[in-house]
């Protein structure tokens, strides 16, 4: 029996019009009723265009809205951007940061997430950290010490107090939309990792609570092997969760 609460999240990315993320939702909402998620957390993180949408259409379940990035500053002259304020505004708790296909196509660093990361609690909303190792780093370099890295720097600075709001999520770059999952001991070894990373920073007390998801190629035919290993507590989903029956089956298959 785990002592921390799964969590399950849809990311998106840039798919479904307004009209497509409808006609998702309304399959979800009837292969997830409230009965199905009372002992899990799930998100979903649609595009910006349509989390109002979303919103309204969930505003009378449990399942929880996030977004998959936002600035740090309050407000201002930044083109293109979004707020925390503006995401609270449409009803999101959770924010993802840091995907690596941000760091890879735009430029966000361990530096920008960690900002981002204060940003999102100040303003309530819950960070999902992501982190992870290319394929290059772990076939050349100390790949677990970059991941032990981003960890520290994108967490730099946040109170012990507010490391529970914290989720994690290890996504080794090799792994995502490839169809390539870690292994399920490959990822428990990654997550361990974390949680020391996460005992220094915040005590292992704290640490033992915060919830670190695994994300790369999650599929309803190994979600339940991965979300059964001690460290894993949830998934960040890509591509299955752009469909209503995976997203449902791999929701299933955390206990
Ligand atoms: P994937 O993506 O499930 O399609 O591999 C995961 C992610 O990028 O969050």
């Amino acid at each position: 029996m785990k002592v921390r609460r799964p969590i399950i999240a849809g990311n998106w990315k840039m798919h479904k019009t307004v009209h497509e993320a409808q006609t998702l939702v309304k399959s979800l909402l009837l292969e997830l009723p409230d009965t199905i998620i009372s002992d899990k957390d799930v998100v979903l993180c649609p595009p910006f265009t349509a989390l109002h949408k979303v919103a309204d259409m969930v505003s009378n379940t449990s399942i929880r809205m996030g977004a998959q990035d936002m600035h740090w500053e309050k407000e201002g002259a930044f083109t293109g951007e979004i707020s925390a304020t503006m995401l609270r505004d449409v009803y999101c708790r959770y924010v993802i940061l840091g995907h690596s296909e941000r760091r890879q196509h735009f430029g966000e660093t361990s530096q920008t997430v960690n900002l981002k990361a204060k940003a999102a609690l100040a303003s309530n909303l819950r960070p999902i950290v992501c982190v992870g190792e290319t394929l290059e780093e772990r076939e050349k370099k100390d790949f677990r010490a970059i991941v032990r890295a981003q960890v520290r720097e994108s967490l730099h600075g946040i109170a012990a107090e507010l490391a529970e709001e914290v989720v994690v999520a290890y996504e080794p770059v090799w792994a995502i939309g490839t169809g390539r999952n870690a292994s399920p001991a490959q990822a428990q070894e990654v997550h361990a990792l974390i949680r020391t990373v996460l005992a220094d920073l915040f005590g292992a007390k704290r640490a033992a609570k915060v919830r670190i998801q695994y994300g790369g190629s999650v599929k309803p035919a190994n979600a339940e092997e991965l979300l059964s290993q001690t460290d894993i507590d949830g998934a960040l989903v890509g591509g299955a969760s752009l469909d209503a029956r995976s997203f449902t089956a791999i929701v299933k298959a955390a206990k």
